[in-house]
């Protein structure tokens, strides 16, 4: 029975999934290599429970209970990520992710369930490089994490009963909606959703409309987010590592090319929300 969660990489996804699984009554470990990154998130989690406070949505003895669940580590705190699930949410490499789920597996006990929060990456190829497949399988939340009701549990040919059975009851804990799937390019979301991005930005490359019209009528259509207020939502850097991903591992299809304009605003660092910066200004 899953008690701990430890959430490796505090970013974006992150630090939301640790406040969904702290909220869910789990003692919660978020780490990351980067001790600036746990801070903010530490920072961003405490606002987002004030605010629930002030919506009568939890009282200040849940914040207290919530908080108390909670602990962070960052740099050589990799030693003490320890708990019966680790889910990953850390930067879309595979090398990188790899590399961590091999010393996971060695800090670790047999029982312990890995999940993945990749967007894109092919699990199977992943379970197949570390050494507790059946243990293993895709958990991804959507963003923000703690408002997205929609978690997909990715299996592989490799992955248990059991452990789809874990994630699956995890995710239910955590108030979300899991929905199981294969690996496939995308997965579900992410492959259904790939035209919306793309043939947005194909719009503003041929020069037929700028992006922030594209989204004043996408919104005026009934799309809660235009695509590029979206994209700096998710992070442009994710969003342009996604589209690679899925184009080559669906044969490189012309119609899912990777557009140059994803590829210039991650060169200028202009990744979105996180950076302040992206299609759009943020306040930081
Ligand atoms: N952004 C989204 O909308 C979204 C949605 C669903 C899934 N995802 C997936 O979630 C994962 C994380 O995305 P994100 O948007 O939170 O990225 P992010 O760039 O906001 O955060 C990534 C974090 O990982 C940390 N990190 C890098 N290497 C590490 C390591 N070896 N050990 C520990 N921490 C490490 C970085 O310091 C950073 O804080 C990716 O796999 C992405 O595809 C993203």
């Amino acid at each position: 029975m899953i008690q701990t969660i430890c959430v490796c990489g505090a970013g974006t996804m992150g630090s939301g999934i640790a406040q969904v699984a702290a909220m869910a009554g789990y003692t919660t470990l978020l780490y990351d290599v980067d001790a600036a990154m746990t801070q903010k998130a530490r920072e961003s989690i405490e606002k987002n429970l004030a605010s629930l406070i002030e919506k009568k949505k939890i009282s200040a003895e849940d914040q207290t209970a919530i908080l108390a669940r909670l602990s962070y580590w960052s740099g050589d705190g990799l030693a003490d990520c320890r708990a019966d699930l680790i889910i990953e949410a850390i930067v879309e490499k595979p090398g990188v992710k790899e590399a961590l789920f091999m010393r996971l597996a060695e800090i670790n006990g047999r029982q312990t369930i890995f999940a993945s929060n990749t967007s894109s990456l092919s699990l199977t190829a992943l379970a197949e490089k570390i050494p507790f497949p059946e243990r293993f399988a895709g958990l991804h939340f959507f963003n923000p994490a703690p408002l997205m009701r929609l978690v997909e549990v990715v299996h592989t040919p490799l992955t248990s009963e059991e452990t789809k059975a874990a994630l699956t009851a995890a995710a239910r804990q955590m108030g979300k909606t899991p929905v199981s799937c294969k690996d496939a390019p995308g997965f579900i979301v992410n492959h259904v959703a790939r035209p919306y991005y793309l043939e947005a930005l194909r719009l503003v490359e041929e020069e037929i409309a700028d992006f922030s019209t594209i989204d004043r009528i996408m919104e005026a259509t009934g799309f809660r987010m235009g695509p590029f207020r979206l994209m700096d939502l998710i992070g442009n850097d994710i969003n342009y590592t996604v589209s690679c991903s899925v184009y080559e591992a669906m044969g490189r299809p012309q119609r899912l090319r990777p557009s140059p304009i994803q590829e210039a605003q991650v060169r200028q660092g202009a990744l979105g929300r996180k950076t302040g910066k992206g299609y759009y200004r943020y306040e930081q």
